[in-house]
């Protein structure tokens, strides 16, 4: 089982590879091709669930994908991506929301969306044992404050950014998500922190990558400009199932080798 310890050997050294996961088959072929991260990000509420943004997700909906996530995998780190107002306003609750995806799921660490406000409950998290993934940037969650655009358009906000990490860092999160900043600001942030950087839309400098599920497998039916798509799977799956619907409409399935009978049951009728 890869460890927060065995990925912050890996900065510098070589690569981390993260990319999301709702579900047991996504988690099992996401391992089998060497992922060494699964997050289960609040994502899922726009790549799987039907909604506009992440902000709907709920904890309950977040450890039912963490678990699945977490039993459809032997090797990868399963962070949790704790979705909007579960953690931050009541540190007791946030303690306890974040606490049952390892506890009750088997998640290995969460992901908070970070800002001053995570400071502190990243320390406590990680001294009662709750490896915490810290996230700065564009931070979804906080749609209907920024929009999605590139974030740290100014020095001043580079700055906050900057700070907010080693901030973190020094409260013990094991690693930062950076998420559509300037692939400059993203290269000095990993200079100036130990932990890992795992960027997304933030440049090849990082110590690491994440994307979305769907959108490297070619499943999401819009993606973000700086996300990339390495697969058709859409339009495999759609011929796929489109070759089923015509077998069955026009009679060459089931053949003779999908089905059995039992002569005992004749004439029952
Ligand atoms: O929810 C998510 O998928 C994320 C990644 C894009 C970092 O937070």
């Amino acid at each position: 089982m890869t460890t927060v310890r065995d990925l912050q050997a890996m900065a510098g050294e070589e690569p981390i590879t993260m990319l999301t996961a709702y579900d047991a088959v996504m988690a099992g072929i996401a391992e089998s091709a060497g992922i060494d991260v699964l997050l289960v990000g609040d994502s899922m509420g726009n790549a799987v669930l039907g909604h506009d943004d992440t902000l709907p997700v709920t904890v309950d909906e977040t450890a039912s994908h963490v678990g699945a996530v977490a039993r459809g995998t032997d090797e990868a780190l399963v962070v949790a991506d704790m979705p909007f107002l579960s953690f931050g306003a009541d540190e007791g609750q946030s303690v306890e929301n974040c606490g049952r995806m390892l506890k009750e799921e088997g998640a290995n660490a969460v992901k908070l969306e970070s800002g001053p406000h995570t400071v502190e409950l990243t320390e406590k998290l990680a001294h009662l044992g709750i490896p915490v993934m810290a996230h700065l940037g564009l931070t979804p969650q906080s749609v209907n404050q920024t929009g999605y655009t590139q974030q740290a358009g100014d020095r001043e906000e580079a700055e906050e950014i900057l700070e907010l990490a080693t901030a973190h860092e020094e409260a013990g999160a094991f690693a930062l998500v950076l998420e559509h900043v300037p692939a400059n600001l993203a290269a000095q942030v990993t200079d100036a922190i130990d932990i890992p950087t795992i960027g997304i839309g933030a440049g090849g400098e990082c110590d690491g990558q994440v994307l979305v599920f769907t959108d490297v497998v070619g499943l999401a039916e819009s993606s973000p400009p700086f996300a990339k798509q390495f697969g058709d799977a859409r339009e495999e799956m759609r011929d796929a199932i489109g070759e089923y619907v015509e077998a069955v409409e026009s009679g060459s399935f089931p053949g003779e080798e999908h089905a059995s009978t039992n002569e005992e049951l004749d004439d029952l009728y």
